[in-house]
């Protein structure tokens, strides 16, 4: 067993402490997160000069080091990116750093190898910046898993692993890639002959070809392509400068809602758009209405992001692409939501409505559902709805455990079952 994170006090203590010595707490931040992959990189080998850092120019080194290691990390020498390069650190502030890395162990493996899973969630517990202004806030694997399960899995049956392709719009630290990558690297076709054999190699860059994401935060977008490249480098068990140069690691930073010239979001190209996107109101007033604008068939009134998202993952995917979201409650209950029941929602074919507000997810205030669509008109007269009778008794210790959450994961995979028994059924009867 991995020690535990350390607490969210520790990070706020942290980044407090940091900030009187480099004068920002963004500048602060990105000490306090780069020495963290820092630190994560040299235990796992992922770079050359290996050893935990200890001191400021140890993480300095390394970093730069991580950076000339794939064209998709260079980034990590910016300081729009990396403010710590414009903001030295004193020899005196490091123990508190070093404390912090000691503090709870930022870089034991998630559930699938050397995946930075924690190295994500620190990022969130760092950056008050990126939790207010942009609602940053991690998907657990348990309900990346689901959701990828509801939309991935068919998209890839349908289209086959060579040719699928899957995008998260507002992919963050990348949670939802991490678990995408994993199951495109291990899809297996239900109930058919097995796929031709692949190398563990060309299974990786299929999986690397599968997984698109975008977002506006120019660090988590490093920390998502590290991710890709770290698991990657681990499942071969080399360094990330021995992985082929040519192999695409595609998260891109762009305003997902407004920006038409970033290519990886080109319309109707994803088999499978998944998300947990932002449900905060944007507070510009100016951007308020340019997204307004752009997306008037759903932003009516004081609207919450999640709606103009929901439009642009509908048009992100193919036509009858899967589209599987974690999204708030709140249109359900406010004004703002009438426009986007009444007009935009019924020309989609609803398939599962699943309302999570009683599942405890850590670090989501807001009550949310799971919506999962198909992009084409209605089809069939019945929609799977999973409702909520109460929410946990207490907050449960592991929340993938919850009451809630399992008989609502088991009601759903139960529903999945059954319908492929019927496929399966029907598919006999055919060839008979
Ligand atoms: C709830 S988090 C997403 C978590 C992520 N899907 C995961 O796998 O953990 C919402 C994300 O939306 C991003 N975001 C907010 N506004 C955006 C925009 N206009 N374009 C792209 N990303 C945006 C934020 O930076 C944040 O990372």
């Amino acid at each position: 067993m991995s020690t535990p994170l350390p607490t969210a006090r520790t990070h706020e203590r942290l980044v407090q402490h940091l900030a009187d010595d480099v004068g920002s707490t963004a500048a602060a931040v990105s000490w306090a997160h780069a020495a963290a992959l820092t630190h994560h990189c040299t235990r796992h080998g992922m770079v050359y000069p290996s050893g935990p850092p200890n001191s400021p120019d140890a993480v300095r080194t390394v970093l730069a080091e991580l950076a000339s290691s794939h064209p998709s990390l260079a980034d990590l020498l910016d300081p729009r990116a990396v403010p710590l390069w414009t903001a030295p650190l004193s020899r005196s502030a490091w123990p508190a750093l070093r404390d912090f890395l000691d503090s709870g162990d930022l870089t034991a493996d998630g559930p699938h190898r050397v995946d930075g899973y924690r190295l994500g969630d620190a990022y969130q517990a760092l950056s008050a910046d990126a939790r207010k202004s942009r609602a940053l806030c991690q998907t657990p694997p348990w309900i990346a898993e689901l959701l990828l399960e509801l939309s991935l899995e068919p998209a890839t049956d349908e289209v086959g692993p060579q040719a699928v392709r899957m995008i998260d719009p507002a992919c963050g630290t990348g949670h939802i890639l991490l678990q995408a990558f994993h199951s495109a690297r291990c899809y297996r076709r239900r109930g058919r002959a097995p796929a031709p054999y692949l190398s563990t190699a060309a299974s990786i860059e299929r999986a690397l070809q599968t997984v698109h994401g975008v977002d506006l935060d120019r660090y988590a977008v490093l920390l998502a392509r590290y991710r890709l490249l770290a698991t990657s480098a681990s499942i071969l068990k080399v360094r990330i400068d021995s992985l082929p140069r040519f192999w695409p690691v595609q998260v891109a930073c762009a305003d997902s809602l407004l920006d038409r010239d970033e290519p990886l979001l080109e319309r109707g190209r994803y088999h499978a758009v998944v998300g947990n996107p932002p449900y905060i109101t944007v507070a510009d007033a100016r951007q308020r209405d340019l997204i307004r604008k752009a997306y008037s068939r759903v932003a009516a009134g004081k609207y919450p992001l999640g709606l103009p998202f929901c439009q642009l993952m509908f048009e992100l995917a193919v036509p009858g692409g899967h589209v599987a979201q974690l999204t708030s409650n709140a249109f359900m209950k406010r004004e703002f939501g009438r426009r986007f029941i009444e007009q935009f929602l019924p020309a989609y074919d609803l398939r599962m409505v699943l309302d999570t507000s009683g599942v405890h997810i850590p670090g989501h205030g807001t009550p949310t559902l799971i919506l999962l669509h198909r992009v084409r008109a209605p089809q069939g007269n019945t929609v799977f709805t999973v409702r909520g009778v109460r929410g946990e008794p207490s907050i449960p210790e592991d929340p993938a455990r919850g009451k809630v959450w399992s008989a609502l994961a088991e009601a759903v995979r139960r529903r999945l079952a059954e319908d492929r028994l019927r496929e399966a059924l029907n598919t006999t009867r055919d060839i008979a």
